[in-house]
């Protein structure tokens, strides 16, 4: 029987020998071998079976053969545990030196950042800031500026109408065509003098290409006060005072007659193309100017509609174009780019 504990005991050696270094394999080694129903333990139970006086010492042999594979097979463990840890650690290391990820920022809209450069610009000139809703009525957006019952922009072919449900029962607005509107609700409320402008959102019904959008922005302004304090010549230093704050050059600005309702006389107003500076080029089609809005002296029906007297009055009033002016700056070539907001051509501004 002494030699059975050798025999197991070499063996058991023997396979620990070529063991694999796995944790779970060690364990199944070790209920096999030294568990409660191992082999080495199960010889214990053979004990009876030998003479009293040699009871102790075969009890201690196979202790000494448990204890000497328990050594060997924690000693393995312990190996195992430090490839297994080595192999964690190489998978989980970091490298310190790799580069950041980027923290993806978000930016201000260029047609935002456009208006509030506008607004700046003529804040410094003595302007403030108003506003009225994009959702207007007909008199605001059309009667009052003296817009002919007939006039085309007031076909439901260019305008986009909407029955909305309001106090005296359905009402008729109109997506506003134009940032003019402002102008009145500016002048019913307040007595000039009145030095305003009104950035915002317009609504047409045109067909959607690389320069027209069915909706875009405006910049509306308003200069008024008593009769003949402000003159034409003022619009046209108001407008040469813009040009150079906008575009940092002295640009010569011309006027051109043309017509609208609330303005008489009326001028479509050009900017010396601030790419060639006059002589010609391809943005400004080689023209030497570029067109960026209308203006004019404000109409005596428009005083009138507001409830003023008008021969107690004069001013001036101009709007233009936002994206027109921003696609000018920056040298954009499409308008739909606004709106696309395609994040390589958003993270630009
Ligand atoms: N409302 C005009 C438009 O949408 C632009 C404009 C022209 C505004 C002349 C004005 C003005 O205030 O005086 O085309």
């Amino acid at each position: 029987m002494f030699e059975q504990v050798s025999t197991l005991e070499a063996q058991a050696l023997q396979e620990l020998q070529s063991a694999p270094l796995d944790l779970a394999w060690l364990q199944d080694f070790d209920v096999r071998v030294l568990g409660k129903k191992g082999l080495l333990t199960l010889l214990l139970r053979e004990t009876g079976k030998l003479p009293d006086a040699e009871r102790p010492a075969f009890g201690a042999r196979v202790n000494a053969a448990k204890a000497a594979v328990l050594e060997r097979l924690n000693a393995l463990r312990a190996q195992a545990e430090g490839q297994a840890l080595a192999a964690r650690l190489a998978g989980e290391r970091l490298d310190v030196t790799l580069p950041g990820r980027p923290m993806v920022s978000g930016s201000i809209h260029p047609l935002s950042r456009m208006q509030a450069e506008i607004a700046e610009v003529f804040q410094r000139l003595g302007f403030n800031v108003e506003s009225g809703p994009e959702l207007e009525d007909e008199f605001h957006n059309f009667d009052a500026l003296n817009v002919p019952a007939d006039h085309p922009a007031r076909d439901g072919m260019d305008s986009y109408y909407l029955t909305v449900p309001g106090k005296a029962g359905a009402e008729r607005k109109v997506l506003r065509t134009h940032t003019s509107p402002v102008q009145i609700r500016v002048l019913k409320r307040r007595k000039p003098p009145i030095r305003m402008i009104a950035p915002g959102r317009v609504f047409r019904r045109d067909a959607v290409d690389a320069t027209h959008g069915a909706q875009f922005h405006q910049l509306e302004g308003l200069a008024v006060d008593d009769f003949g304090k402000v003159r034409f010549s003022d619009l046209k230093g108001t407008l040469e005072s813009f040009t150079r704050l906008m575009f940092g050059r002295r640009l010569g600005v011309r006027l051109r007659p043309s017509h609208f309702g609330f303005t008489e006389p009326s001028v479509e107003v050009d900017v010396q193309c601030f790419q060639c500076q006059g002589s010609g080029c391809g943005l400004c089609k080689q023209s030497g100017y570029i067109e960026i809005g209308g203006a004019g002296m404000v109409h005596p029906n428009v005083y009138a509609a507001c409830g003023l007297d008008p021969e107690a009055y004069s001013g001036f009033a101009f709007g233009m174009g936002v994206e027109r002016i921003a696609m000018l700056k920056w040298g954009i070539n499409d308008i739909r780019l606004f709106t696309e907001n395609d994040p390589r051509f958003l993270a630009q501004f």
